[in-house]
């Protein structure tokens, strides 16, 4: 029996590469999102390629979590199980603090931490029903320290990173295993207005990056392993300085 997935943010980057390289590997997909058309294109460019595939698609927003737990329920019984649930779907940064950004802030944090806690915890009251299973949080090296225009971005991925380390140590001892992905810069819409975008891989690359990783069960991992598994943990010793060399000079007013 082929391998099941449930994949959130599968209408667009790196969810939609996903998709197309695990589809390639044999694995039945559902796959979800806000945009439907997408996912509907999406279906049958896999169907054309993988005619034995089977692929189901889901309109879903992350931030309504009730749906969310309905969709894993309706993925494991149309798949007849789900072995894998990608929680991906995420929104790029809000932009500098101080201006008025806190709706933006909010919306980031309510899809890429709280979707993501709402995916996680229904995937696994069902890996703990059926026995088993995987789950894989897309986080990022954004979240290893907050970056300068990136505040609630940041926050939301050092979130997602850390909620994943606490179901990773509360399911030890069970049969599940928790995949933490930190992806360096993968060219997709939510970076191509960044002005830099240091060690960029292709979408395709790191998708097959990132399902070779799931594939190994590993624990942690950035997106490529080299060199982000080098400069992530230098971004926490790098003084601030460095970190705010982009930053544009303020003018400040000063009283009479
Ligand atoms: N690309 C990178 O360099 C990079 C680096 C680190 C981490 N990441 C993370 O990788 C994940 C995928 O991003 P990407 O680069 O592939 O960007 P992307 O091309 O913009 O894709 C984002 C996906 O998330 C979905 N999404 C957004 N809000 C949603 C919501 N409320 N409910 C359901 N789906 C929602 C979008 O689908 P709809 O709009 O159709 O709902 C889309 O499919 C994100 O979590 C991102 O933070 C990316």
């Amino acid at each position: 029996m082929a391998k099941t997935v449930f994949i959130t943010g599968a209408s667009s980057g790196i969810g939609r590469a996903l998709a197309l390289e695990l589809g390639g590997r044999g694995y039945d997909l559902f796959l979800t999102a806000r945009r439907l058309d997408l996912l509907e294109e999406l279906r049958a460019e896999i169907a054309s390629a993988q005619p034995a595939r089977r692929v189901e698609v889901r309109q879903l927003d992350v931030a309504d979590d009730a749906d969310v737990a309905a969709a894993i329920e309706q993925a494991a019984e149309k798949l007849g199980r789900c072995d894998i649930v990608v929680a991906n779907a995420g929104l790029g940064s809000s932009g500098p603090v101080g201006e008025g950004r806190i709706e933006r802030d909010r919306m980031v944090i309510e899809t890429n931490l709280i979707g993501a806690m709402a995916t996680i915890d229904a995937a696994l009251a069902l890996f703990r029903r059926q026995g088993g299973g995987q789950i894989v949080g897309v986080a990022s090296v954004a979240g290893v320290r907050g970056l300068p225009g990136s505040g609630s971005y940041s926050a939301s991925k050092a979130g997602l990173a850390v909620y994943l380390d606490s179901v990773r140590a509360e399911t030890h001892r069970e049969p599940i295993t928790v995949t933490t992905i930190a992806p360096g810069y993968i060219d997709t819409p939510i970076n191509q207005d960044m002005k830099s975008r240091p060690f960029l891989i292709d979408v395709a690359k790191g998708a097959r990056i990132t399902a070779d990783l799931i594939e190994r069960r590993v624990g942690y991992a950035t997106v490529p392993r080299f060199p982000w598994t080098v400069v992530a943990p230098l971004l926490r010793v790098l003084p601030t300085s460095w970190l705010a060399r982009g930053m544009p000079e303020r003018e400040f007013s000063t009283p009479d």
